[in-house]
């Protein structure tokens, strides 16, 4: 059994398997080959810029202070560590399922699947945490221009509940509850628009990848000229004194509630980054996976991170931070402070643009990740599905939307945004891990090198080094660690792991002699997981053991690898 688990599918193996399919004209499952580099990188840009920049950065710089631009470099440096890794693997495995069909390549079956599990909280998940976003700038841009959709039908049930159960301030959430109509004693309270917006993208991309492109793309122009548009506007406003604001002890400060304070921003700002790994879902529709998919996945992070440094500096530089306390339009709100009322009908617009495209790109991600756990028995056939006219996963499709409206009625917006951002980052960390584990390859022209720089002594020096500097900023740092009260038990418990875990790679990274770049990867990522809180994990824990309930009962006793 412990072998059966751990069985890993060959990369020559894989290739063979999705060049048949793909090769086959009876066989009704290839997927057509239409993406060019630009619109890959377009892909990944229309992934990336969304929510997390248009909503959940607001709460971000309330947590962090200005400080935020510091989490963004981290979590850059993280995930471009990953993205050479993803990367790396989608230069050697150019097919659809990205993470979930790496891991089948390096860890095996069990991890394999976990992995593609985890992604349902990436692709799936994820998306209901921006239909919620879209549909509270689409309500709002509606009311700017005099159309007025009902509170309760514009809020989650949960969202309004908790507001009256908490005598919250915000009234929409009051009047929602208390003016919803009944049936029986049930209130009738759900976010109509995102249903809407949800049912609309899963017909998009059900009728086809080119339509899907070309949609795409116009709107990732639009959303970049208007994000630019706000760092030119804004920075006009910058007044330096918030980025120095005073902290409790009345000291100016960039980071005014300290490291600590920085690092609780980690959910939403993580979540601004995700997507850049979605084009990698797009490898069996690209012209030229090998050469195309590393390329524009890194450049497509590039141009977000640079975006979202000076995104940050300049809302934080508008604004005192605790003017983003619950605010859940941060780009529209440094207008509205500023009375450029022209700008906030801009901004709410384009953050309607830009969460579409987030829709549509992970609405497309999860279809082709079951597709191929399909094809590889791990869910039932009917997930690989092509249909015959679109040539798109058609019940793959329709299952994924059912997945993100279904949950639209019954959660909240914070709930999916915690639990998206720590399974992305628990997929990132198996994905630098197996880079690890997969054998070196010889330089191929044209395709993707990552490049191979030894670890053995640069990854325990750097190790050591961190740890001489922590000390010798504060020579309390480790033994703090285990002074645990119920507040700082998840960061502290989660911290001396991630310290256990770093020794040890250190030592095999000296015995043999590892890769740094994934090193870092894996490094980087682990330290972000740190910042999950103690709930998180208790979430993820459950959703991870009902996937392997899941595993067991089927994709266990049907693997194809199983059956030879
Ligand atoms: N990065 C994507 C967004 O911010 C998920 O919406």
């Amino acid at each position: 059994m412990p072998n059966a688990l751990f069985r890993t599918k060959k990369i020559d193996k894989i290739l063979y398997d999705a060049k048949t399919i793909h090769d086959d004209p009876h066989s009704g499952s290839g997927l057509k080959r239409v993406l060019s580099m630009r619109d890959l990188t377009f892909f990944g840009i229309a992934a990336i810029i969304g929510a997390g920049s248009f909503s959940s950065l607001g709460e971000a710089c309330f947590k962090a202070g200005p400080g935020v631009v510091i989490l963004f470099i981290i979590c850059a440096i993280a995930c471009s560590f990953t993205a050479l890794c993803y990367a790396e693997f989608s230069s050697r495995i150019p097919v659809a399922g990205s993470a979930y069909t790496y891991a089948y390549a390096s860890f095996g079956e069990l991890f394999a699947w976990i992995i593609g599990w985890a992604l349902i909280m990436e692709y799936s998940i994820g998306n209901i945490y921006v239909a919620f976003s879209w549909s509270d700038y689409f309500t709002s841009f509606l009311e700017r221009i005099g159309i007025h959709i009902p509170d309760y039908l514009s809020c989650s049930y949960f969202e309004a509940k908790k507001a009256v159960l908490h005598n919250s301030v915000n009234a929409e959430l009051i009047n929602a509850w208390s003016s919803a109509p009944m049936i029986g004693s049930l209130k009738i309270i759900f976010d109509l628009p995102a249903l809407i917006i949800n049912v609309l993208i899963t017909i998009l991309v059900y009728i086809g990848i080119k339509e899907s492109r070309n949609f795409s793309n116009i709107m990732v122009v639009l959303k970049l000229c208007v994000v630019v548009l706000v760092i030119a506007v804004g920075a006009y406003y910058i007044n330096p004194d918030n980025w120095v604001p005073l902290n409790d002890a009345g000291v100016k400060s960039f980071m005014p509630n300290g490291f600590g304070g920085v690092m609780t921003a980690v959910s939403g700002v993580f979540f601004a980054y995700i997507g850049f790994d979605a084009v990698s879902v797009m490898a069996e529709e690209s012209k030229n996976p090998q050469r195309d998919l590393p390329r524009s996945m890194i450049l497509a992070l590039v141009i977000c991170t640079i975006v979202y440094i000076l995104l940050a500096l300049v809302l934080t530089g508008v604004l005192h931070y605790k003017q983003f306390q619950g605010v859940g339009d941060p780009l529209a709100k440094i207008f509205e402070a500023k009375n450029v009322g022209w700008m906030q009908l801009i901004v709410s617009a384009a953050a309607i643009i830009a969460m579409t495209s987030v829709l549509l790109v992970f609405q497309m991600g999860q279809p082709r990740i079951w597709m191929c756990m399909s094809r590889d028995g791990l869910l039932p056939p009917k997930f690989e599905k092509i249909h015959p006219k679109f040539q798109t996963p058609s019940f793959s499709t329709i299952v994924t939307g059912l997945l993100v409206g279904v949950p639209i009625l019954f959660t909240d917006k914070t709930f999916v945004l915690d639990f998206t951002s720590i399974a992305t980052l628990f997929a990132f960390v198996l994905v630098c891990g197996g880079v690890l584990l997969i054998p070196r390859k010889e330089k191929v022209h044209g395709k993707f090198n990552m490049p191979y720089f030894n670890a053995k002594f640069i990854f325990p020096m750097m190790v050591l080094a961190a740890i001489i500097i922590l000390l010798t900023v504060n020579k309390n740092y480790f033994t703090n660690l285990f002074s645990i009260t119920e507040e700082n038990a998840s960061l502290n418990i989660s911290t001396v792991i991630f310290w256990i875990i770093l020794i040890i790679l250190s030592l095999f990274a000296f015995v043999k002699n590892l890769s740094l770049i994934p090193l870092l990867g894996l490094a980087t990522c682990l330290y972000l997981l740190t910042g999950m809180t103690g709930n998180n994990w208790a979430w993820f824990s459950s959703w991870l053991a009902a996937g392997l309930i899941v595993y067991f009962s089927y994709g266990y006793k049907k693997s194809r690898l199983a059956r030879g």
